[in-house]
């Protein structure tokens, strides 16, 4: 086990490389248990950047070191953003996904090792009890630190994300103390911390001093477990010395803490209801404030159940990131995570990959999210030279891994929305998990094991994998996946629930195909849902010359070794604007569905919460003709509980409102909003939709005006054409400089499976060859061969314009084609800069054919930039689906609509798809004046293959026969 005990010798800096978790700390311990009488030591702090070992000040930590040319560094910060978003200050953010920035050479760590000398003083505050104890805590250190009180060596330590404290009574004097710490870059340490995201360092989070009076609590654990038969919580608490316990709500003063207590109609905890009761442990000379939550996490029938319900994970990998100062958040940041998460219907984290701010649990436990607390551990880079050497199966390696382990454990053990351990993330596999493993078991039986890492699920509760695909997923539901090596384990491995602790990888524009996955969870009562990964881009916000704000990702800080912009890869943007893709997840995860059935007229609510009924929600119906909204009501439903499917027929309103034929197509939306105000949105914020059309629309008129002809000129309708050449020369208002059949799109990261096709085919370099214009009296033929150089294969399209302007697209593939296609669409270029933009369709975000679900039919209109949506690495984007009609408005006014049928996808931009795909970072995106408008018939899915399986069937593109209609009017 670890030894912390003994003083540091820290004039001998092998402690750096030594395999060892650290000496001279103190147990670890739950984080609630600290004194009340605490003086936070955040704040400005001395600070000198030295390049290496070699470069450090001696009798840094003195008393009386004149630091006065040393700069100021605040604390919490990582020291690489210092100067952010201007350049770094010191060293500079360096990003891998697997690869050690370092030779792989454990335990030793590069000559080139920075360290950060920090100092600072401070005076004990005028109620400090000096009869107690003084305990400086560190809540986060990366990687390796070694400290120092008014000169004197006190310890060392490693694991970076993890809780550390030194007992410093016997060194502080109530005035003019020196608190030292010298931070090392790299460590021993820093082999299991090879998480993927960027290598920042420094005292990151904060630090604290404590007062403990003497006799006081030092740690407590409570287990409030809950007895759903029953309805009863049943409450004890492990105290490390006699106290008192008082639970004002439960009647429950100073009574024994260690005593079980029986409490008849507790109110359990969940994430859907998060019951917390405030508590008070009382002992010599200190009260420690705290909350209850009883709950009761367990596997029964082979499935998840959280207080005897079967759950389904809709969750997220939630790093901790913030575009300027990295890895160290306030506490506004972290509320605003925690809200954003529950607005959006999610109710699991896993704090991928270490144990999160210790903060951020307690909002966990408050708002109501489900917590896979996850082990700092990671060892991935060993994977490359075939996990060799990996310290997972070392035992030197040992006291590291259950130093690391114990400290997740004991600090977030009382919180009751931790229901998962994770041992870490690809850390291989190894006698060392099994250890940290049978650790827990002894210590908190009472939660659930996770680990992904081993195929057998040998040291775990649950079966967790990542980025299945979908036939295999369907497989594991039916515990038909395929045998693993080991017999006995495989037969274990079987009769566990599974999860996906990552899946829907969230790279650039995506995930597509989430509703697939959720139709999978519904379907098999072994799956439980799983974790999309992730929650946030980790972009660092940086500055162009031109002092224009973009956020960085791997390489833009002159790396060596990086893996780009795979850091890029969350549900909001940098700075946390939701992208389309949180939108969509929302919309899969509803916790209830709503279906319409027009003909029966009536609308079924099915309950997906696990213990909710839908009292909760206020269900409401629009309906709308054409977008314009005529009518609008409420809709009694039926208290539906958990898992209960209620239909209420049509309300008399919305009958009486829809008995004549309307004009326009006709919707009618249905929607499930919040009854009543919740810590995370107000009363009538929507949680669901559905919708369903009620009427068609007539057909838009033909345009009355006859062909008119001038020499070569043809004009028919609004469009202005070459008749010999069958360009396109005008369209109302606008001068077309082109247009003709494409099939690019700038690859998005989710289609780097197929993008590599795509190129090989030259996709992204096609030619054209006009076989034949046919011009007859009101109409104009463009046939042509569209085709990259060098191949065989292309497609024919033919153009038809008739005499009002409808222009009829065909397009077939001749010869054999190797890949799918990007989409199939008609490209557009205007002379002249469309502001505005309008339509009625799918909106108002952007929608592809496997991430439209949060998108909705109704009338939208907006400015051009507005369309696009700013992915951190240029990509396709601001598609907008199932388009009936579009209008767009020049800067004078002059206006140009197009109405489709079928219905049309479109995207309007300000630059080409050239330059969309070279672009690098959103500032190279440099409008050129033009308008480039893209009328589609069909886009490939999105999927999420960035990391994860290729798409879901049914949403490749294959090249075919496609044809449509356009219709142009100015
Ligand atoms: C997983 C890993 C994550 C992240 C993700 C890809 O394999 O656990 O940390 O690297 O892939 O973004």
């Amino acid at each position: 086990m670890t030894d912390g005990t003994c003083p540091a010798d820290l004039s001998d800096l092998s402690y750096v490389e030594s395999f060892g978790p650290g000496q001279g700390f103190a147990p670890a311990r739950a984080s609630q248990a600290a004194g009340s009488v605490q003086l936070s030591l955040n704040g400005t702090w001395k600070f000198r950047y030295c390049e290496s070992l070699r470069d450090l000040t001696q009798g840094f930590e003195a008393a009386d070191f004149d630091d006065s040319r040393f700069d100021d560094i605040a604390v919490p910060s990582c020291w690489q953003l210092a100067g952010v978003p201007g350049p770094p200050r010191y060293g500079a953010p360096a990003y891998t996904n697997v690869t050690y920035p370092f030779p792989v050479d454990p335990p030793h760590v590069p000559d080139r090792n920075p360290a950060g000398e920090y100092r600072r003083r401070f005076t004990l505050p005028p109620d400090w009890d000096s009869s107690g104890s003084a305990v400086v805590r560190f809540d986060g250190v990366d990687s390796c630190f070694a400290v120092f009180v008014n000169g004197a060596a006190v310890g060392h330590s490693k694991g970076s994300r993890l809780v550390r404290e030194f007992d410093v009574t016997h060194l502080v004097r109530p005035d003019d103390n020196v608190i030292a710490v010298r931070v090392h870059q790299w460590s021993a340490g820093s082999y299991l911390e090879d998480q993927d995201m960027w290598w920042l360092s420094g005292i990151f989070r904060a630090v604290t001093l404590i007062n403990e009076p003497a006799g006081a609590v030092r740690d407590f654990f409570v287990h409030a477990d809950y007895d759903a038969g029953r309805g009863t919580g049943i409450l004890r608490l492990d105290t490390s010395s006699p106290a008192t316990l008082s639970v004002p709500e439960l009647g429950i003063t100073d009574a024994e803490a260690n005593a079980e207590h029986r409490i008849p109609d507790a109110e359990p905890w969940s994430d859907e209801h998060p019951r917390l009761y405030d508590a008070v442990l009382t002992s010599p000379h200190s009260d420690i404030r705290f909350r209850i939550g009883f709950r009761r996490i367990e596997i029964r029938d082979g499935q998840i159940r959280l207080n005897g319900n079967v759950i389904q994970f809709r969750g997220v990998n939630r790093h901790e990131w913030h575009p300027e100062t990295g890895r160290s958040l306030d506490e506004a940041t972290m509320r605003a995570d925690a809200a954003a998460m529950k607005r959006h219907n999610i109710n699991a984290v896993r704090t991928s990959h270490y144990p999160p701010d210790p903060l951020f649990l307690d909002l966990c436990d408050e708002y109501g999210l489900l917590v896979i607390d996850e082990c700092d551990l990671e060892t991935h880079g060993f994977a490359i030279a075939g996990w060799r050497d990996n310290p997972s199966g070392d035992p030197r390696w040992l006291p590291a891994c259950l130093d690391r382990i114990e400290r997740t454990v004991e600090r977030d053990k009382n919180h009751p929305s931790v229901i998962m351990w994770s041992l870490g993330n690809e850390a291989g596999t190894g006698r060392n998990l099994e250890r940290m493993a049978d650790w827990i078991r002894r210590r908190d039986p009472g939660r659930l094991i996770h680990y992904e890492g081993e195929p057998d699920a040998f040291y775990t509760d649950v079966y967790s994998r990542m980025y299945a695909g979908y036939d295999e997923l369907d497989a594991i539901g039916r515990r038909h996946e395929p045998v693993t090596a080991d017999p006995g384990h495989d037969e274990h491995r079987r009769r566990l629930p599974m999860m996906l602790c990552e899946y829907g990888h969230a790279m650039g524009n995506g995930p597509g195909g989430l509703a697939e996955y959720t139709e999978l969870f519904d379907r098999h009562p072994r799956l439980h849902g799983g974790f999309i990964w992730e929650w946030i881009d980790h972009g660092i916000a940086q500055l162009t010359p031109a002092g224009e704000r973009y956020f960085a990702y791997g390489g833009d800080f002159g790396e060596r070794v990086h893996d780009g912009n795979f850091v890029i890869d969350g549900l909001v943007f940098p700075d946390r604007t939701p992208s389309p893709g949180l939108l969509e997840a929302k919309a899969v995860f509803s916790p209830v569905r709503i279906m319409i059935d027009p003909a029966a007229r009536n609308i079924t609510v099915a309950n997906r919460h696990h213990t909710q009924g839908t009292h909760r929600y206020r269900f409401g119906w629009t309906v709308e003709d054409g977008g314009v909204r005529v009518a609008a009501g409420g809709l009694e439903m039926p208290n539906g509980l958990a898992g209960d499917v209620s239909t209420a027929g049509f309300p008399r309103a919305l009958i009486d409102a829809t008995a004549s034929a309307p004009d326009d197509e006709r919707w009618l939306t249905v929607t499930a909003s919040l009854g009543a105000d919740t810590r995370w949105a107000a009363a009538g914020h929507e949680v669901a939709f559905a919708q369903a059309l009620l009427a068609p629309g007539k057909p838009p008129a033909a345009s009355a005006t006859p062909a008119s002809s001038s020499g070569r000129q043809l004009t028919l309708g609004c469009a202005v054409l070459d008749g010999d050449t069958g360009e396109l020369r005008r369209l109302g208002p606008f001068a077309v400089r082109s247009a003709f059949p494409d099939f690019w799109r700038a690859p998005t990261d989710n289609d780097v499976r197929v993008a590599g096709a795509w190129r090989q085919a030259g996709l992204d370099r096609l030619e054209r060859r006009t076989i034949a214009v046919e011009r007859t009296a009101g109409a104009l033929r463009t046939r042509l061969r569209v085709a990259p150089a060098g191949a065989r294969f292309g497609l024919l399209a033919t153009l038809t314009w008739d005499a009002g302007g409808l222009l009829s697209v065909h397009v077939a593939p001749d010869g054999n084609w190797p890949c799918p296609l990007p989409k199939v669409g008609l490209r557009l270029e205007l002379d002249a800069a469309v502001e505005e933009v309008s339509w009625f369709g799918r909106g108002p975000g952007e929608a592809y054919r496997d991430t439209y679900h949060a998108t909705r039919f109704g009338r939208f209109s907006g400015p051009v930039d507005e369309l696009a949506t700013p992915y951190v690495r240029p990509q396709e984007n601001g598609n907008r689906m199932h388009t009936r009609s579009l209008t767009l408005t020049g800067d004078a006014g002059q206006a140009l609509t197009v109405t489709g049928d079928p219905p049309f996808d479109f995207a309007v931009r300000r630059w080409s798809p050239e330059l969309l795909t070279a672009a690098r970072h959103p500032s190279d995106l440099v409008p050129d004046g033009r308008t480039h408008l893209h009328l589609d018939a069909a886009h490939h899915g999105i999927g999420s293959a960035s990391c994860g399986p290729p798409l879901p069937p049914g949403h490749s593109l294959a090249a075919r026969t496609i044809a449509w209609t356009l219709r142009f009017s100015a």
